[in-house]
């Protein structure tokens, strides 16, 4: 940890900023931040990209509740220090096998007159983007206090284009729009889909990761990074100025966070590129987590998967296990008389059957929802005591699947529905983890649908915040590897605790069962959702006509064939399913094959190219190996791909197996239409290649030795 310190190399005065005005650079000189106290002390920031403005004069700063002075101005500079770091680490699981940690830093010491407070405002410039952040020091006057509001400001340089989800307080789980800031008000309800919890605050409110283009080809991502016992950052936007504001999550009682100092607030982050490809390549978000928490990581490893989940969703059978109580009370249904429904999912012979597949196939691991009591009734009733997590359904021999899924090689992954009862989860716990490491399951896959419960709570307010974190924490204490759907969207948590294997905290695969989701959508999440961790996506569905599965579900699943295997490429993930049923697989083993082949975990990364909405194009180094895998999927214009192989290894031959849309493929009307070729290439090689719309292609690149 060498921070190395330096002189007030950058402190300048610039003639029409106050004297109190203080300049950074990032390592390469292309980001240039400025700090000011502008009208009555007030703290504010401005950021320049090549030395054209990115982030107009914003202002920082936290509005109290009940105290004598909101933490908004009356500050003058007591210190200000310039250091600078340059590291590199090695992540447990990634897109690479090293990232580099290289920033300068300038921190203002504040004090505030009135009161003689001391707020902290950190600044970390890298060449990828700006991370800053409030930190409260011990001190006299500043001990216990209560956030009404943070107003940290985002102010844009005009109307830009905008590729965002409705905020909320609840949920994430919409399709991306995409517009100029000032169409966000009239679009806003439109934007709006059905969810089991959600809750908006404004007409102008979007969530981060928050993804903008200018006018000017310039690519300006806004987030934060290292969310601990914090409430979540929304942002509300002043369309008449193009000004974002933070909103923070309330909680019951309509505030926002409850903080003693010493603390700090999570980073605000800004990335700036005019490369849309370093937005997805930037490694900032991770490096402004804290370094690895977990001693011995040797326990937590990349999983691919396949589980009985999809024939739930798609509604073709059941998580409960009977029809005979319109309601049920745990430990008081009498499971063992009452009649089986016919489509329970999780019954240990059907259970055996996707062992079976994952052994064949050369799977890790099997998910099993539904397996245990309490699913006739489960969301919606706001129900206390709904799980206990750890009583098998009478159809469900955790014993036998423990000892055939072991006699076959395969892990079996948890499954913890906590319906948002976040107590009775926090109660059961340890039992539901000891529970696991009896039948030897590796992985939990966690969810947190409906209404939270504390009543009042949202799904992003600090205490649940703290209670994601501390599940997580818990099961690092298990050795087990969390998975958590509907909890709050990651902030690069998973550097400090790698055991956070996955998230879901998105629009997943689940959608294009409950109608659909935008042909184009896997063409935004990586520049939004998963540039805060990896995300439990599920892709791999070669059945779109889902009433194929369920006569009664006339969803359609908008993407192709190609497009689907692509997503285990673009979509990075230590933990990916293959998530439709096997009989699926079983009719198109040849593009299964690309699903058997691809890894799960990386020692390289290269984003050919990118643009939002429209196409991303990443090639990955297998951890390990030399062997290279290609995805890219595609928006909803066909589109040609020309890429050059110039990754590869210069004098060594590979076989690439090319997975692409045949000529006439299409999302809607020709999905599974697709072609697999194969050729002998080098690092000299350039393809070109059809993506259709809603497509894409994938391609298996096999050193050959
Ligand atoms: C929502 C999750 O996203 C989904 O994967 C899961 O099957 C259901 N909740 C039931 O827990
Ligand atoms: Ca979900």
């Amino acid at each position: 940890m060498a921070m190395k310190k330096l002189i007030i190399l950058f402190l300048v005065t610039v003639s029409v900023w106050s004297i109190n005005a203080q300049e950074l650079s990032s390592p390469d000189g292309d980001l240039k931040m400025k700090f000011s106290l502008i009208e009555n002390g007030s703290p504010a920031y401005q950021l320049f990209f090549k030395d054209k403005l990115v982030i107009k004069s914003s202002k920082l700063g936290l509005e109290l509740v009940n105290d004598k002075k909101s933490l908004l101005d009356d500050f003058t500079i007591a210190d200000s220090e310039v250091d600078s770091y340059n590291q590199t680490w090695k992540p447990v699981w990634g897109e690479v096998s090293e990232i580099t940690n290289h920033y300068n830093e300038l921190a203002i010491t504040l004090q505030q007159n009135e009161t003689d407070r001391i707020m902290i405002v950190r600044f970390r410039l890298f060449n990828d983007g700006l991370g800053f952040r409030y930190e409260f020091p011990q001190q006299k006057n500043l001990n216990y206090f209560t956030i009404k509001e943070e107003h940290t400001q985002f102010a844009m340089t005009g109307d830009h284009t905008a590729f965002w989800i409705p905020g909320d307080y609840d949920s994430q789980e919409y399709d991306y729009t995409e517009s100029k800031l000032s169409e966000i008000r009239g679009l806003f309800d439109k934007a709006l889909t059905d969810n089991a919890s959600q809750e908006q605050f404004s007409k102008t409110g979007v969530q981060t990761a928050l993804m903008m283009k200018t006018d000017e080809d310039l690519y300006i991502n806004l987030h934060e990074a290292a969310l601990i016992d914090y409430s979540l950052m929304n942002l509300n936007l002043d369309d008449q100025k193009f000004v974002f504001e933070s909103w923070l999550t309330p909680d019951a009682q309509g505030n926002k966070g409850y903080l003693q100092a010493p603390c700090t607030s999570p980073w605000r982050t800004i990335m700036v590129s005019d490369k849309a490809e370093d937005i997805l390549a930037s490694p900032m978000i991770l490096n402004l987590n804290e370094p690895c928490k977990i001693e011995d990581t040797s326990w937590i490893k990349p999983m691919k998967y396949v589980g009985v989940w999809w024939e739930m969703i798609t509604g073709k059978s059941s998580w409960s296990y009977t029809n005979d109580f319109p309601a049920v009370k745990l430990g008081e249904t009498d499971y063992e008389n009452a009649t089986p429904n016919g489509t329970h999912g999780a019954t240990t012979e059907h259970v055996k059957e996707y062992i079976d597949f994952a052994a064949k196939h050369g799977f890790d691991g099997v998910l099993v929802e539904g397996w245990n009591e309490g699913w006739e009734d489960w969301f919606g009733q706001s129900k206390d005591y709904v799980f206990d997590f750890v009583s098998p359904y009478p159809d469900f021999d955790v014993e036998e699947i423990h000892e055939y899924a072991k006699s076959k090689g395969v892990k079996m992954i948890m499954h913890h529905e906590t319906s948002s009862a976040v107590r009775n989860y926090e109660r059961h716990l340890d039992t539901a983890y000891q529970f696991m490491k009896k039948y030897d399951y590796p992985a939990v896959k966690s969810g947190y649908v409906g209404d939270i419960l504390p009543r009042g709570e949202h799904h992003y307010s600090q205490w649940i915040v703290n209670h994601y974190q501390y599940a997580v924490e818990k099961a690092a204490q298990y050795q087990i590897m969390v998975n958590a759907h509907e909890a709050v969207r990651p902030t690069g948590i998973c550097r400090t605790y790698p055991n956070l294997i996955g998230n879901e905290s998105a629009r997943g695969t689940e959608f294009q069962a409950f109608g659909g989701s935008k042909p184009n959508h896997v063409t935004v999440l990586p520049f939004t959702r998963l540039l805060g961790g990896p995300m439990d996506y599920t892709p791999g569905i070669f059945e779109m006509d889902i009433s194929k599965l369920n006569p009664n579900n006339n969803s359609h699943v908008n993407a192709t064939i190609a497009n689907q295997l692509a997503l285990y490429v673009t979509m990075y993930s230590p933990l990916q399913m293959a998530a439709d049923l096997p009989e699926n697989y079983n009719r198109f083993p040849d593009a299964f094959q690309f699903i058997k082949d691809v890894a799960v975990d990386w020692d390289d990364s290269n984003y050919i190219e990118a643009e939002p909405g429209r196409y991303i194009t990443i090639a990955r180094k297998a951890k390990g190996t030399n062997d290279w895998f290609v995805g890219n999927v595609n928006g909803v214009e066909k589109r040609t791909s020309e890429i050059s192989l110039d990754f590869l290894e210069q004098g060594k031959k590979y076989k690439a197996t090319i997975y692409a849309d045949a000529k006439n493929a299409h999302y809607k009307t020709n999905p599974q239409a697709y072609s697999i070729t194969t050729k002998k290439v080098t690092h000299k090689s350039k393809l070109k290649l059809e993506s259709a719309p809603g497509g894409g292609y994938a391609i298996s690149i096999i050193e050959i030795k």
